[in-house]
């Protein structure tokens, strides 16, 4: 955790730093950069899920019984449409047995503020951890809402993954939600003056859908 970001998880990993730098390159195309998300997302499921709850089992092995661990939680992953849908997918690669609430906002372009137009989330969503899936997190205004959406539904036990985090929207999560701790695979420099990550890899929506 840098020290100055007490709630933040920086993935120093060079294999997700690697993939990361081809999705920064303006010339790496949706198909790739659709693939190089879903990757990095299950490379930090691994990190993110490290404090689930696991009890002991007994395991009737071919050659003798034995003990073993299982996660024993429901697990819900929440993507906010559109970017986050991209990541789900590598993180359901990796736990097939989580479930997906989605949460719809967008950023006014002019404001910067979020505006929800969708919430569909499993009615017992405080009954496991909750991770919010979003790759950008610039301002934090639309994971701040997010997280106040999830909160309002009954999410006790909140966490995030991003891809790219501005100073600015990991300090506005403190801020706003102490309890989160925020993944991400970089900490960026700042923001721009239209509310754009520097250096950023552009419009996640946009760069993963092919809509630019
Ligand atoms: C992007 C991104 C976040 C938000 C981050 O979504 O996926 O949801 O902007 O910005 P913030 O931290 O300043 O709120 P966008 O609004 O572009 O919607 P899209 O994914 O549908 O393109
Ligand atoms: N949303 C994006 O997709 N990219 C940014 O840099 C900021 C917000």
């Amino acid at each position: 955790m840098p020290p100055e970001h007490p709630n933040l998880v920086v993935f120093d990993h060079p294999l997700i730093q690697h993939k990361l730098s081809w999705l920064r390159d303006r010339h790496t195309g949706y198909r790739p950069f659709r693939a190089l998300v879903t990757q990095i997302a299950g490379l930090m499921v691994y990190e993110v899920t490290r404090s689930f709850p696991a009890v002991e089992i007994d395991i009737d092995s071919p050659l003798e019984p034995t003990r073993g661990l299982r996660i024993n939680a429901k697990i819900t992953v929440v993507p906010v449409l559109r970017a986050g849908l991209g990541m789900t997918a590598g993180i359901l690669d990796v736990m097939p047995e989580a479930r997906v609430g989605h949460l719809g906002l967008y950023r006014d372009e002019e404001t910067l503020e979020p505006h929800a137009y969708l919430e569909r989330l499993p009615s017992d969503l405080g009954a496991g951890p909750v991770v919010l899936v979003d790759p950008m997190l610039a301002t934090g205004g639309s994971a701040s809402a997010a997280l106040g959406m999830l909160r309002k539904a009954g999410a006790t036990d909140l966490r995030m993954i991003c891809l790219v985090a501005a100073p600015e929207g990991v300090e506005r999560i403190r801020r706003d939600h102490p309890d989160v701790t925020v993944y991400t695979a970089a900490l960026d420099r700042q923001l721009d003056g239209r509310g754009y990550i520097l250096p950023g890899l552009g419009d996640a929506g946009d760069r993963l859908f092919g809509t630019e």
